[in-house]
Parts: C-alpha cells; sequence; structure tokens
C-alpha cells in the first residue's frame, strides 16, 4: 500500500491530469484536495479527449474511488454535468464528496468578476468560477458546505443569512442580483437531492482505506507558483496547491504520504496575469504555443509561454518535497536548435537562484539562461514507439536536458511524457509498484 501525490510544480496545466490518470491504474482511492472547477485536467483514452473540472482522473476505471476531499470548492451543477459525461461514457463513477468542501454560489460567481474589475493592475485573470469570493466565505465562516445540502434546515438557515450580505456586497460594487433567495434555495436544495447519494464523510472513508493498505493517489490542482501562501501573491489562486494542502486538503496526515511526485512541463506555460520572467513574446514562445495547442482548458484563452525555469522549480521543489518528477511536453518542445533553461535572476545587480518574496522583486527578476542543443521534431508515430522503447533510446539531447534539470533539482525521474495519451509515456518508477 502507498499514498501518493501528483502536483503541479509550475503555474498549472503540467499535464497533471494525465499523470494522475496513469497512476490511477493501480490506485484504489484517487483524491482531489483543492480547487474547484477552475481545474481543467485533460486525459486522452483511446484518442478520445476528456477534460474535467471537478472529477477525479480516476473517473475512467471503473471500480475506484473518486473522491472530492474537503479542501475543495464545488460548484454543483458543473460536477452534476461531468457525472452525467462519465456515464455517457459506459462508466459509473464511484464518487465520494466530502460534507465538509464548501459549495460554490451564484453570488460568488458574480463577486469573481466584480472584484476582478475592480483590482485592475493586481487582478489575477482568475477563472471566473467563483474560487476566491467561495474561499473567503470559507475562512470567513460564512460558507455552505456539501453537507448542508443534505438538510433543508441548515441550508435555508444558513442561505437565508448570506443572501442578504452577499446582496449588499454586490452592491458596493455597484451590481444588482437577480436572484431572489427562494430561487437560490430551490435551485441549490435540487442539487443537493441529485449529489445526496455521493456526499458523505471522506475523511474517515481516506482514514479507512489507509488502514486497510489501500493505494491512495492525492491529486493536486493548479500549482506551486498559485499557492496562496507560497504562490506568486497575489496573482495565484485562492487554496494550498502544495503538498501541505494535499494534507489539510483531505485530512490524511503528512507521515502518511510516501511519493509527492511533481508534475514539470519541460518549459513554462501560464494562463492569467502577474510576471513571468522566462516569458517569450517572440516567434518562438508562439512556436511552441501552436505546435502545443497552448491554450487554456477551462478559458481557451492563449497560455503565456516561456522557457523552463529552474528558480521557481527549485523552490517548488523545496516547499514539496518532490520525490521524483513527471516531465511532461517533451514532444512538444520538439525542433528547435536550441532549447533554454533559466539557471537562476538577476535582481538589482545581484545573482539569486531561489524565488524572492514578493511579487514587485519577481517583477524585476531578469533570467539568466543556460543554453542546450535542441532535439529532432518526429511525428507522433515515432514518438509513440520511444514510450514503447523506453528512455534510452530517447535522443541524447533530449536526455542531456532532462538529466539536467534531475540533477539540478536533486529529484529523480518517474515519468517521462512524450505525448498526451495515455500510452505515450515512459515510466521509470510506478508509485504504486510493489
Ligand atoms: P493539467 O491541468 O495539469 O491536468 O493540464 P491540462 O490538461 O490543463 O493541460 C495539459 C495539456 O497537455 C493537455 O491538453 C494534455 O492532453 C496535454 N499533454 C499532457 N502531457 C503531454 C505530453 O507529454 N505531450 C503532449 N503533446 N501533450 C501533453
Ligand atoms: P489546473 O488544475 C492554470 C490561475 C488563473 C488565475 C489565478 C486565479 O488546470 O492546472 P482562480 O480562478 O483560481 O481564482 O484564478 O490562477 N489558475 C490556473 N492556471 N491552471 C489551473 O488549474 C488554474 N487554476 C487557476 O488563470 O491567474
Ligand atoms: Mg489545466
Amino acid at each position: 500500500m502507498s499514498v501518493a501525490a501528483v502536483i503541479g510544480a509550475q503555474w498549472g496545466d503540467e499535464g497533471k491530469g494525465k499523470i494522475v490518470d496513469l497512476y490511477a491504474q493501480r490506485a484504489d482511492y484517487v483524491a482531489r484536495y483543492c480547487g474547484g472547477a477552475n481545474a481543467g485536467h485533460t486525459i486522452v483514452l483511446a484518442g478520445k479527449k476528456f477534460k474535467f473540472n471537478l472529477m477525479p482522473s480516476g473517473a475512467l476505471y471503473p471500480g475506484k474511488t473518486n473522491v472530492i476531499g474537503n479542501g475543495c470548492v464545488i460548484d454543483p451543477k458543473r460536477l452534476l454535468d461531468e457525472i452525467t459525461e462519465v456515464k455517457a461514457a459506459g462508466i459509473t463513477p464511484t464518487l465520494l464528496i466530502s460534507g465538509r468542501a464548501h459549495i460554490v454560489l451564484p453570488y460568488h460567481f458574480e463577486l469573481d468578476g466584480a472584484e476582478e474589475e475592480k483590482k485592475g493592475d493586481l487582478a489575477a485573470g482568475t477563472t471566473r468560477r467563483g474560487i476566491g469570493p467561495c474561499y473567503s466565505d470559507k475562512a470567513a465562516r460564512f460558507g455552505i458546505r456539501a453537507s448542508d445540502l443534505l438538510s433543508q434546515d441548515a441550508l435555508s438557515k444558513k442561505l437565508e443569512k448570506m443572501h442578504d450580505l452577499k446582496v449588499k456586497q454586490l452592491g458596493i460594487y455597484g451590481k444588482t442580483f437577480n436572484l431572489g433567495y427562494k430561487d437560490v434555495l430551490s435551485q441549490y436544495s435540487g442539487y443537493g437531492r441529485l449529489l445526496s447519494p455521493y456526499i458523505g464523510d471522506a475523511t474517515f472513508a481516506l482514514f479507512s482505506a489507509i488502514s486497510k493498505k489501500k493505494n491512495v493517489l492525492l491529486e493536486g490542482a493548479q500549482g506551486a507558483m498559485l499557492d496562496i501562501d507560497h504562490g506568486l501573491y497575489p496573482f495565484g489562486t485562492s487554496s494550498n496547491t502544495t503538498a501541505g494542502g494535499a494534507c489539510t486538503g483531505t485530512g490524511i496526515p503528512p507521515k502518511k504520504i510516501d511519493e509527492v511526485v511533481g508534475v514539470v512541463k519541460v518549459y513554462t506555460s501560464r494562463v492569467g496575469a502577474g510576471p513571468v520572467p522566462t516569458e517569450l513574446n517572440d516567434a518562438t514562445g508562439q512556436k511552441i504555443r501552436d505546435k502545443g495547442d497552448e491554450y487554456g482548458t477551462v478559458t481557451r484563452r492563449p497560455r503565456r509561454i516561456g522557457w523552463l525555469d529552474l528558480v521557481t522549480l527549485r523552490y517548488s521543489t523545496w516547499i514539496n518535497g518532490f520525490t521524483g518528477i513527471a516531465f511532461t511536453r517533451l514532444d512538444t518542445l520538439a525542433g528547435f536548435d536550441e532549447v533554454k533553461i533559466c539557471t537562476h535572476y538577476e535582481l538589482d545587480g545581484k545573482k539569486i537562484d531561489f524565488m524572492p518574496q514578493t511579487q514587485e522583486e519577481f517583477a524585476r527578476c531578469k533570467p539568466v539562461y543556460k543554453s542546450f542543443k535542441g532535439w529532432l521534431d518526429m511525428p507522433e508515430k515515432e514518438w509513440k514507439a520511444f514510450a514503447k522503447k523506453g528512455y534510452a533510446a530517447l535522443p541524447k539531447e533530449a536526455r542531456d536536458y532532462l538529466e539536467f534539470i534531475s540533477k539540478d533539482i536533486g529529484v529523480p525521474m518517474y515519468i517521462v511524457s512524450v505525448g498526451p495519451g495515455r500510452e505515450d509515456t515512459i515510466v521509470l518508477k510506478d508509485v504504486f509498484a510493489k
């Protein structure tokens, strides 16, 4: 038995969905621990694409228990749509929603937009999925939790108070809210009825699973640089996306987690606002964007592209305690004569090799690069052949590039991904192997 976490090491969209789906093969439980429908996790199975916002990425295997942990915030309508989508694919998902997870309400969407407008150049460019306002209410202890959807009394009492407050809050931003308290109550009571078979005590279920020596896979959302505490404040999200969040967002104690796999895209991508020192606002960036179809899974916004940044990756490795790395997108970065890695920054004339504390300092950081020889591009079927032949068969230039990163951060490679499909993967270590 083992407990393993799969965590975004950069700015999100590293390919966590694909890696979780792969490792889920031998997992008994797959649990999301943070975020909500701001996440967009893509799984490509037999050529068919699934994009999950809330459904854990173990959903495509029948018989696994998919948990939405207490650290998540749930848009019930979207989750119900995803349940329908999985059922349409011929799979009845086993889903367990923590009664302690918080519920995103209609006001949260409105407030997300209103707050972003007000913040101006400090706006993070959110996904407008109501994430920040929902976590704000959780912290202020105004929140409505999944367990409240099971009791008409609890829901109506809490919702009535909240409705009044939120309408006033929206008024501060000059916004009106057209749904009445009764409309919201009836809408969310309806969601509660539909979700009631899935809502339960996920903390106890995971405790029982670990006591019975089951394999548990914890699925991160977002990435280290978006963490509310450790990320690039205020341009990140509103939850702890890093390894600590895997504990608080599920109730699994730190000493029970055996493996922490950092998913590292071999270059940088970022959706949203704020400084990105290695950003490529040029033809190279555009080429990577086009080649990799780098457009947001949730919002379809073009992702900002840059060279790999070791400064933030070193920091991310430290705060997450990675035991292994899953590299993704080796195929996308192919076909360049030269590729670069940022090894350190220059900040106000000084060399630094660890992430600074403030976004103001971060914005002044100038990347310093080491150049590497690029590797040849190949048709998709040749990449698929590499997945079968294994790591040693990869082009030497690509291996040199990956080994430089792995050595610098002192973390071994567990996976090298060379395409979006489950089969396009070189697995060097399976976290659940006996
Ligand atoms: P997540 O949020 O971390 O799960 O990542 P997303 O699903 O938002 O974005 C990752 C994208 O990269 C998806 O379209 C994946 O199908 C795709 N992907 C993952 N690994 C690879 C890879 O090794 N090569 C290629 N070409 N695409 C990949
Ligand atoms: P996955 O799990 C990439 C970014 C948004 C914005 C900031 C805050 O697919 O990797 P929010 O809506 O959370 O309040 O937005 O965080 N963001 C993501 N970027 N991948 C994600 O998730 C993200 N989730 C949030 O673009 O800058
Ligand atoms: Mg994504």
